[in-house]
């Protein structure tokens, strides 16, 4: 929109000139581009400048370079005026980036090139790159949550183990046994939760990187799931909490079987800590969506209990969210969510027909081509 469209200077070709060549419209590049000519007039100003400055480019087309791009610095210098392109020393050829603002304040980081037509010629051309910083910023904030919020969690579990051992320690002699046990017990479950929670720290690590290993062998997800039920039964729970539906036959699942076990195990977990009632596990075939492939396996995971409501639910896979105070850490389904899209598979979440929860998640048969 902004290059290739003529101004009224009839110059905004110059800029799609060279880059047009490459076949680059100078619209699709991800920095602010504009570039002023000989007079120090906007002759490009491309999308993402527009968008960076919020100014449409038609308003800056033609103007002159401060009036366009009033930038200052943080000390709140004119940035043109201190710069002086066009006035400065002669072999002058570019400004470093620097982190200047906008009217408003908005920060935006900058560089410019002075493009010569000779050596130590008048400055023919004035190319300036804006780089927005919102998503840097973003990132870093995001980092920063993350530290404070995995600090926040390991300090709580450490400080009752800490409070313990220092009680024992201190005043052995004045406990009975049973006691002793109790707090030992507490230490124990404590420690537990640590490293559960460095583990899942270690595979969002890896799920953020795009370093989870996927080994791909043939699962029995219904024998899997069969597992996780017995598992449960066997430390207490009724067997009538579990409700499993297997249709056959069931294409071959090729997956990596620890990993699934994980998919399970949380998916389980929350239906039976966060849900109510009959958990249901639906096992059938699917159409797969991709082209060339014939089915998949579907699994869904569904409870009687409150559910998610409406207006989280597209929050639950997203890391230390938990509705509940029944919550952990709010990390297990963004490990689910990572684990199964790892696997070229898609999971999503929904109200099921009893009212509860219902997760549902899609794995292909096999590794497709780009992923093994
Ligand atoms: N079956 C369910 N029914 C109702 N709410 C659920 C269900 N499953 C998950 N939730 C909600 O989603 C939140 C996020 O779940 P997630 O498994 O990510 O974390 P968590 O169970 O709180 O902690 P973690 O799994 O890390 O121990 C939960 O805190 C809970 O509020
Ligand atoms: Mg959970």
């Amino acid at each position: 929109m902004s290059v290739g469209t003529r101004s009224a200077h009839g110059v905004s070709e110059a800029c799609a000139g060279g880059l047009a060549e490459l076949g680059i419209d100078p619209d699709q590049l991800p920095d602010g581009l504009v570039v002023a000519d000989e007079q120090g007039r906007v002759i490009c100003f491309n999308a993402a400048a527009a968008r960076i400055t919020a100014l449409p480019a038609e308003n800056a087309l033609g103007q002159r370079l401060e009036k366009a791009l009033p930038l200052e610095d943080l000390e709140g210098r004119r940035w043109w005026q201190l710069t002086d392109p066009y006035g400065g020393l002669a072999i002058r050829r570019r400004q470093p980036e620097r982190n200047l603002l906008l009217p408003g304040g908005r920060e935006v980081l900058v560089s410019a090139q002075y493009v010569r037509a000779e050596p130590t010629g008048p400055v023919h051309r004035v190319v300036v790159s804006l780089r927005d910083t919102e998503a840097r910023r973003r990132t870093e904030r995001s980092h920063a949550e993350l530290i404070a919020t995995v600090a926040h969690e390991l300090r709580s579990p450490l400080t009752s183990v800490k409070g313990f051992t220092a009680t024992l320690l201190a005043k052995w002699e004045r406990f009975t046994d049973d006691q002793k046990r109790l707090m030992l017990e507490t230490v124990d479950a404590d420690a537990d939760r640590v490293t559960r929670l460095i583990a899942e720290l270690l595979d969002i690590s890896r799920i953020d990187s795009g370093r989870l290993e996927v080994r791909r062998q043939p699962v029995d997800i219904g024998a899997a799931v069969g597992r996780h039920i017995q598992a449960y039964v066997a430390a207490g729970l009724a067997a009538d909490r579990f409700l499993l539906r297997l249709e056959q036959p069931l294409p071959m699942l090729w997956a990596d079987p620890d990993k699934i076990d994980q998919v399970l195990s949380n998916l389980l977990e929350n239906a039976v800590r966060h849900g109510e009632g009959t958990v249901t596990i639906d096992i059938t075939p699917t159409a797969s969506p991709r082209e060339g492939e014939d089915t998949g396996t579907s699994v869904t995971v569904s409870d009687e209990g409150p559910g998610i409501p409406e207006e989280s639910m597209n929050r639950v896979f997203t890391r230390f969210w938990r509705g509940s105070k029944r919550g952990g850490t709010g990390l297990g389904l963004y490990i689910v969510k990572g684990i199964v899209e790892a696997h070229g598979g898609t999971i999503t979440v929904g109200r099921g027909s009893q009212g509860g929860a219902e997760f549902r998640f899609t794995l292909p048969v096999s590794a497709p081509a780009y992923l093994s």
